[in-house]
């Protein structure tokens, strides 16, 4: 006989039930802000976007090396970098934030390429990436072998002490995408995976994930958006920011 007694707190405990749903959400809050290391990425105005706008123009025609090396440019270019992109990529570009699966700016390894003329290209087109999910495609046991495959390539262990199978299914299921050294193809912006840098985890777990979940990750096109002369600006940032 639950239905009387759910009555009886719906009618009577309302108020005192509002006060504990407020209690609830205030500590969930600051558990929530505890609990985040990260920085929080303010949300520009219209007024404010179209003030870093203005500012941008007086750079207007400068290349990107002058812009590298001119300090306020670079103070401009980073606060454009916190208005578009660091909800994604994180204020100093070291994110991933949240699900967005962004890449660490600041590693510079970058699988659409890393020269000027590919991250301008990304950021003014913006990156659409691709795998599919292929776990069931390998079979439960030989996702394992894979796994170890995979994670081994990247640290130069001896092809000889590789699974046969594994090896023959990243010929078969991998290759023309990853390519037969693994390097990955700028072209289609799959991973290099010798190069020790795991966008999506290294973790035995991470590399399963990806495998049997594939990837779908964007990065938003800026065309349109901001002006020429912003985007130079973030191409010179970007390159800044590697470490
Ligand atoms: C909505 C989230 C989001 C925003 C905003 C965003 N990015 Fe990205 N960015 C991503 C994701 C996700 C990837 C990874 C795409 C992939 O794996 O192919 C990425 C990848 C990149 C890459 C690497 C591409 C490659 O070759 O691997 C660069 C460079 C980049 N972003 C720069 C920027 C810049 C500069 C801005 C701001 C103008 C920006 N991004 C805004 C999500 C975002
Ligand atoms: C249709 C093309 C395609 C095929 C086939 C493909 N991949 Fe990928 N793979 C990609 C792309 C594109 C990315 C990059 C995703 C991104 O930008 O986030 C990727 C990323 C990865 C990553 C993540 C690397 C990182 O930095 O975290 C792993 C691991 C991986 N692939 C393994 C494999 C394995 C193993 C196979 C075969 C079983 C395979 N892929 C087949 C396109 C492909």
């Amino acid at each position: 006989m639950t239905t009387p007694r759910l009555d009886i707190q719906k009618k009577g405990g309302s108020i005192l039930g509002k006060a504990r749903l407020f209690v609830a959400l205030l500590a969930f809050a600051a558990l929530a802000g505890c609990g985040k290391a990260e920085e929080e990425v303010p949300v520009l105005s219209a007024e404010q976007l179209q003030q870093l706008q203005t500012r941008s123009e007086s750079y207007s025609g400068m290349d990107v090396a002058q812009l590298q090396t001119d300090a306020e440019a670079q103070i401009l270019a980073q606060e454009l970098f916190v208005a578009h992109c660091a909800r994604c990529h994180g204020p100093d570009g070291s994110g991933g934030r949240g699900l967005s699966k962004a890449q660490k700016l600041v590693t510079g390894v970058f699988n659409y390429g890393s020269s000027e003329e590919a991250i301008r290209t990304t950021i003014t087109e913006g990156r659409h990436s691709l795998m599919p999910a292929l776990g069931a495609t390998l079979g439960e046991v030989e996702l394992g072998a894979m796994v170890a495959y995979v994670r081994g390539i990247s640290t130069g262990e001896a092809p000889g002490t590789f699974d046969a199978t594994a090896k023959e299914q990243f010929a078969e299921f991998c290759v023309k995408c990853h390519g037969l050294d693994a390097r990955g193809n700028p072209a289609i912006g799959s991973a290099d995976l010798t190069d020790g840098y795991w966008q999506h985890g290294n973790s035995m777990m991470n590399v399963r994930l990806t495998i049997t979940r594939g990837v779908d990750a964007q990065c938003p096109a800026q065309a349109g958006i901001i002006t020429a002369a912003e985007i130079e600006l973030l191409v010179s940032r970007v390159l800044q920011l590697r470490k």
